[in-house]
């Protein structure tokens, strides 16, 4: 039998969740940063959180209680491991950013654990223990972050339920065509919202009319991926159920999304939970203008990058 190395690193890409359309299905890997876990396999077999750096330090060092080590804990579980680790993490996504961090520190755990077991995990058996890890900071399964981190590129991920409570999560990914030439650009302002939080302000029900007009909006970014038509991207790029109710957390949200609008945006709303918003559009000299005018346009101090958007998930780096 193959040896399997004692220690892994691995990156997962920031994401993009919801998209406007699918508020907790889809989503689209943004490689412009990322987290980057270091596990090693320990003879305990236990998890234990070590080294924290990057953009964020303070995170939990209760195993359960970290999303990066969470899923490796039941990870021991499932498999009846004899072994443990311990998982080092580098944090380049900034906390409560709307850029999938929690995703991105889950999945690269993962990816790096699954490098030192006798057998590799699928990419699906990856995504449930991820999802698992998503569950700590969010309070809910939801894979429109996890899963574009870990396949990248597009996905649309829905979850499959079980009547099993105790049963491990899964979710159905379908990876998405991506038009030639789409370019997105984030804002990324100084702020911190917490995913939860942002979760518990939104209405259970939605009116009818409503929901009619918000799956057209789903079904329409479908054809206009599918078909790399972006007229109808354009068309249906539109968040008609929860921007309007997450808009507040943001300030100055309607003028950056009008400055990019007017400066040819197909459309620019909030990524994840905010404070992040994105714009997507054809080619890097309009994403460079979008860009620009975003930057002008927002009242916080903010980061911003341009990028075409690619099929780059996690990846093992040694
Ligand atoms: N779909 C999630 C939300 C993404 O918007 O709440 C952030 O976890």
């Amino acid at each position: 039998m193959k040896s399997r190395p004692v220690e892994a690193k691995a990156f997962a890409p920031a994401s993009v969740a919801n998209v406007g359309v699918g508020f907790d299905i889809l989503g689209f890997s943004a490689a412009i940063t990322g987290d980057t876990a270091r596990v090693e396999r320990i003879s305990e077999k236990t998890v234990i959180v070590g080294d924290i750096t990057g953009q964020i330090q303070n995170l939990p060092t209760d195993p359960l209680a970290n999303t990066a080590t969470a899923g490796l804990v039941r990870l021991i579980e499932e498999k009846k491991l004899k072994h443990g680790f311990r998982v080092s993490i580098e944090k380049g996504i900034p906390m409560g950013s709307g850029l999938g961090g929690s995703a991105a520190s889950a999945v690269a755990a993962i990816v790096a654990a699954s490098e030192l077991l006798e057998t590799p995990l699928t990419k699906s058996e990856m995504l449930s223990y991820a999802l698992i890890g998503e569950h700590v900071a969010s309070g809910s399964y939801h894979a429109d972050n996890v899963a574009p981190s870990l396949y990248g590129g597009f996905t649309l991920a829905t979850l499959q339920t079980s009547l099993d409570q105790t049963a491990l999560p899964k979710a159905h990914v379908s990876e998405l065509p991506i038009p030639d030439g789409l370019w997105c650009v984030l804002l990324h302002p100084h702020l911190e919202v917490a995913t939860k939080m942002a979760r518990g302000i939104l209405k259970n029900e939605i009116s009818l009319k409503t929901h009619i007009e918000a799956s057209a909006h789903l079904a329409t970014f479908m054809v206009a991926l599918f078909n790399s038509d972006f007229d109808l991207l354009r068309r249906s790029l539109k968040d008609i159920v929860i921007e309007p109710q997450r808009a507040h957390l943001i300030q100055g949200f309607y003028a950056v999304q009008k400055a990019a609008l007017d400066a040819g945006a197909f459309g620019c709303t909030i990524s994840g939970a905010g404070p992040t918003m994105f714009a997507l559009t054809d080619g890097q000299h309009q994403a460079l203008q979008i860009q620009n005018q975003m930057e002008k346009a927002t009242v916080t101090p903010s980061t911003s990058w341009s990028f075409q958007i690619k099929h780059d998930g996690a990846r093992v780096l040694s």
